[in-house]
């Protein structure tokens, strides 16, 4: 279903992929502002899309959900981490520590994406248990 969570979510994990992938090249380079600059604009995209996943969609389904709780809140712990993680080589680029920010990088981009994978598996079976009391018509269960 194109308007379900799941849909919504992957579709905001999309549109992080041209900022990783600029990121790598910047880091891939030996210059520091464009590096500072990708890792800028990647944190700020970042920081937006998990702070609606922590305090919009992950409350929602878990009041929903609530046998799901336990894995969302782990979701959100690795927001925590994940914000830890581009600070540190944020300051990586500024120490001129630019072979270390792109190691630290791509480990950083894996982790990112297998946190999406588990988030977009755990999304679609919710979506398919149907919590939101719809029909595929899009018409709400009468209660
Ligand atoms: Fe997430
Ligand atoms: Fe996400």
């Amino acid at each position: 279903m194109a308007d379900s969570l799941e849909g919504r979510i992957s579709a905001e994990h999309e549109r992080l992929e041209p900022l990783f992938a600029a990121a790598h090249r910047a880091l891939a380079g030996e210059a520091t502002d464009p590096a500072l600059r990708a890792l800028a604009d990647l944190r700020r995209e970042i920081e937006t899309h998990t702070a609606q996943e922590d305090r919009l969609y992950y409350p929602a389904l878990w009041s929903l959900c609530p046998e799901h709780q336990e894995r969302l809140r782990r979701f959100i712990q690795e927001h925590e981490r994940f914000r830890g993680r581009l600070a540190e080589i944020t300051r990586f680029v500024t120490q001129h520590e630019l072979a270390a920010a792109a190691d630290a990088f791509s480990t950083f981009a894996r982790s990112f994406a297998t946190h999406e994978v588990y988030e977009e598996e755990l999304l679609r079976a919710i979506d398919r248990s149907d919590p939101w009391g719809e029909d595929e018509t899009g018409a709400s269960h009468p209660a």
